[in-house]
This record gives C-alpha cells, structure tokens and sequence, in this order.
C-alpha cells in the first residue's frame, strides 16, 4: 500500500497550486501525530458532532447518530488510519490527504475514506439544534445577488439533493478559485468566480478538490436518513433545510472563504510584481552596490 501511494503522490502534490498554505484554514479540525521513536502512528480523529447525539430530534434521531456517526463515520476513520500509516500521508493534515490522493479524479486508494472523513465532520457542523430558518445579513445578501432569492437558493439546493443519483453530496460554495490550479477539474465556468454556486457530488467527492470553498453540506446516502426517513429523501432534505441547517456555521465559513480567496490574490499580486520574498528583493541591491 505505502509502495503504491508513494510515487504518484510526490508529482501530484507538488504541482498542486499553492495547495498547502491555501488549505491551512482547516488544518485545526485534527491532531498531527509525528512518528515517536521510530513508530509511525497515523492519527485521524473520530471527531464528534458539536451537539449530543440526540439533540438533533425529533428531526434525525439519536438512532441514526449511532449508526451513521458512530458506525458509518467510525469506519471512514479507521480504514483510512489503516490505509495511509507508513506512508506520505501520514503526516499530513486531512485536506491535503484528499487532495493528493483525488490525483486528478483517477482517486488513489484512501481518497474516500478520507474525503468521507471530511465530509461527514463538515456535515454534522452543518446542522445544530434549533437551526434552520434563514442566514444572517450577509450571506442573505449574497444568496440574494447569486440566486435571485432566498427561495430559489433553497430549491436549487433542495434540487441538486434531491437528484443526486445514488450516494453523494448536495454543497453551497462559495466559488473563487484561480485559473491555474495544478490537482483541480473546474465544473463551473471561471465567470462564475467569487460566487456563491449549488453543486452535487457522487459518492465521497468533495468541492475540494475543485478548489471551492465548501459553506454547507447535506449527506444524500441513504445511511443518512433511511431510519428516520426510509426512502423519502425529499423529506429529509426539507426537514435539514427548515429545521436543521446552522447558518452560523456558513457565516464562519465563508468569513474563512473570502479572506483565503483574498490571501490568494495578494500572493499572485506578489508574483506578478516580482516580490516573491525579501531575498528577491534585497539580493539585486547588494549585486548593484558592488558594481558601483
Ligand atoms: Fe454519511
């Protein structure tokens, strides 16, 4: 498994666009376990929802916690620990896992697992007791500018849940990717840049990879609502949208966004203008000195 992982991973990661210091706004959500006395511990966190397991009801039951959170999500971790111990990815935090393991969309072994180890942590930070109804002044206005409505946002996810086939992903985004990222394949046209897009995934793909900034999500396997729900997903979807969506979150997280997106543009500010760092600019000075 290391053998196999190792040499893709050394060209696709290091093409990648700035993908290192660009991801860093999430590197918080897990511990980094370095190899100790020539043991090498891979360590993703079974990291728990923000709420008790049966604060979310009667809207999703302590029951589907147990199964999807404590089963579904438990297995994602622990494969994934299995998957990527002694390897390159060892070290790493979780996105860039995900995006040197995505390889293009030709997915490396520990691709879903660990995307479904992200996903499943954003989705359950996703929701909190007591959410629901509508987003604070700026994302409102914001879903106002991109959708037209506060209602036609909310049928256009209910929509891309809804008809994502099979197993996968409903996302909002907020969409301010660059043009010239190494790992990504863009499916929303570059005019549609510093937006706020709906977009759906099949199985364990993550808007990360498209290099979106994820805002919200809903999970659309069917573990996710098959106890409390069976086979009514467009009531489940409803139910999230009105009773269950944390808008705080998605406020945080395009705060998070929007700084990244304008980190990125001041570092190609910087390249455009030839200021890559202080030994770029200090060595020409000492060159001319000496000359003169
Ligand atoms: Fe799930």
């Amino acid at each position: 498994m290391a053998a196999a992982v190792a040499t893709p991973l050394k060209f696709t990661f290091s093409s990648s666009h700035g993908s290192t210091r660009g991801l860093q706004w999430r590197n918080n959500q897990r511990s980094i376990k370095r190899p100790y006395r020539g043991v090498i511990t891979a360590k993703i966190d079974h990291k728990p929802p923000p709420y008790s397991l049966e604060a979310l009801e009667p809207h999703m039951s302590r029951e589907t916690f147990e199964y999807h959170w404590g089963k579904h999500h438990r297995a994602y971790v622990d494969n994934l620990n299995k998957q990527i111990v002694g390897t390159e990815l060892d070290t790493m935090p979780l996105e860039e896992i995900i995006l040197a393991t995505y390889n293009k969309g030709d997915l490396l072994p520990p691709f879903n697992n660990a995307a479904q180890v992200w996903n499943h942590e954003f989705f359950w930070e996703s929701m909190k007791p007591g959410g629901g109804g509508q987003p604070a002044e700026e994302v409102l206005e914001l879903i106002k500018r991109d959708f037209g409505s506060f209602e036609a946002f909310v049928a256009e996810f209910k929509a891309a849940a809804a008809t994502q086939f099979g197993s996968g992903w409903a996302w909002l985004v907020y969409k301010a990717n660059r043009l010239d990222v190494g790992n990504a394949v863009n499916p929303v046209p570059s005019e549609e840049d510093k937006k706020l897009v709906v977009v759906k995934s099949p199985n364990a793909i993550n808007p990360l990879v498209y290099d979106y900034s994820p805002l919200l999500t809903i999970d659309v396997w069917e573990h996710a609502y098959y106890l409390d729900f069976q086979n009514r997903r467009p009531d489940y979807i409803s139910t999230f949208m009105e009773k269950l969506v944390s808008w705080d979150a998605v406020s945080l997280r395009l705060e998070a966004a929007k700084a990244r997106a304008a980190e990125r543009e001041r570092e190609e500010e910087r390249a455009r203008n030839g200021y890559e760092g202080d030994d770029s600019q200090t060595e020409p000075h000492s060159e001319d000195s000496e000359a003169d």
